[in-house]
């Protein structure tokens, strides 16, 4: 697994603690934030926003990955949530395979129970790669 120094870990908390004060939670009341580093250096954040359609409400992670591609695409290379608290939060299983898309197995998150990477978090995940072996078997 590929090691971050500390000052990136502390500058993805900061970056998810300032996305988490602009959730949009009015049903939950339960706020999160996301901020991941991108392989050029860039930290994309997402933070969750609601609706009184209740399963149409978007994760935080759905905020960072269209963050993500809006700001020029690239790859995710190390990730962090926290709570409305500021804690470290696990991702959601649906967020797992969001992430998963745009980092892979080796995207690096930091979980409550330490830094892991996504093939220990979503182990055995369906990716873009069973897409394209599918067309290519076709063929
Ligand atoms: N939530 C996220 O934004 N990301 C996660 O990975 C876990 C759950 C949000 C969804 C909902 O707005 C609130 O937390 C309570 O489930």
């Amino acid at each position: 697994m590929r090691e971050f120094p500390a000052e990136v870990w502390a500058r993805l908390q900061d970056a998810a603690r300032d996305a988490v004060t602009r959730a949009y939670v009015p049903y939950s009341g339960y706020p999160v934030g996301a901020a991941a580093l991108v392989d050029d250096g860039r930290v994309v954040t997402g933070c969750n926003v609601e609706n009184a359609s209740y399963g149409v409400g978007l994760c935080a992670e759905c905020g960072l990955v269209s963050d993500l591609a809006r700001s020029g695409g690239g790859r995710l290379v190390a990730f962090a949530c926290v709570d409305g608290a500021g804690e470290k939060l696990v991702p959601c299983g649906r967020c797992r395979q969001l992430l998963y898309e745009f980092g892979g197995p080796d995207l690096v998150l930091a979980m409550p129970s330490g830094h892991l990477p996504m093939s220990a978090v979503l182990p055995e995940a369906f990716g873009p790669d069973h897409l394209t072996d599918y067309e290519q078997r076709r063929k």
